[in-house]
C-alpha cells in the first residue's frame, strides 16, 4: 500500500484528549494488516537507508512501529520510557506535548558508543517528545542520524525542531 492509501485508514478523531485537538488516531491503520505491514516496511526502507544500527521507540505507540521496525531490520530495540518503569539507574529528560507534559527515561546501557540509533515514531506533533529521545541517546554516546514517523503535523513545527538539531526527519504522511 502506498503512503497516501495509508493515510486514508488513519482515524481522526475531533477535541480529543482536550477541545480543539484533532486526534490522529493509528488504532484504525495497526488494526490493517495489510496497512500495518505496508507501514513498517516503509518506515523500515527509510531506516535502512539511514544506517540505522540500532531503533528506539517511544512509549507506548512508539514501541508498536519502532519494535516491528527492529524485527524487519534484524537490529536492537532500544525502549524509551515513561518515568519509573526501568529496573535500572536510568538517565531522564523532561519534555512538553501538545496536551500536558512528561518525562522519559532510558538505561544508558542500552546503547554503544557511537552506535547509529534510529528513533522510530507514530507521530510528530512539536517534537518535544522526539528531541527528548534524542538528547537522551546522544547523552548515552549514541549517534542519531534520523527520526522517522508514520505521520507528521507539520504546523506544530516538530519535524523542523529535529532537523535543526541535525537529525534526518521523514514521514510516510502529513496532516493540516
Ligand atoms: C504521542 C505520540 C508521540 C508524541 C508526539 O505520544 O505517540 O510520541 O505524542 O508529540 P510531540 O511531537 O508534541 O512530542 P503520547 O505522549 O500521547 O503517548 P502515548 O504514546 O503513550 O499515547
Ligand atoms: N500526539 C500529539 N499530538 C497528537 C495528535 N494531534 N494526534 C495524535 N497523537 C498526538
Amino acid at each position: 500500500m502506498t503512503p497516501d492509501e495509508l493515510k486514508a485508514i488513519v482515524r481522526t478523531v475531533p477535541d480529543f484528549p482536550a477541545p480543539g485537538i484533532r486526534f490522529r488516531d493509528i488504532t484504525t491503520l495497526i488494526g490493517h494488516g495489510e496497512g500495518f505491514a505496508a507501514a513498517v516496511a516503509h518506515l523500515a526502507d527509510r531506516a535502512r537507508a539511514a544506517g540505522a544500527e540500532a531503533v528506539a521507540g517511544m512509549e507506548a505507540r512508539g514501541f508498536i512501529f519502532g519494535a516491528a521496525v527492529a524485527v524487519t531490520l534484524g537490529v536492537g530495540f532500544v525502549p524509551v520510557r515513561k518515568p519509573g518503569k526501568l529496573p535500572v539507574e536510568t538517565i531522564s529528560a523532561d519534555y512538553a506535548l501538545e496536551y500536558g507534559s512528561d518525562r522519559l527515561e532510558i538505561d544508558p546501557g542500552a546503547v554503544a558508543a557511537g552506535q547509529k540509533v534510529a528513533i522510530v515514531d507514530d507521530l510528530i506533533a512539536t517534537g518535544g517528545t522526539a528531541l527528548a529521545a534524542a538528547a537522551l541517546l546522544r547523552k548515552a554516546g549514541a549517534q542519531v542520524p534520523a527520526a522517522l514517523f508514520a505521520i507528521d503535523l507539520p504546523d506544530l513545527g516538530g519535524a523542523d525542531r529535529l532537523r535543526a538539531e541535525g537529525i534526518a526527519v521523514e514521514a510516510l504522511m502529513q496532516f493540516e
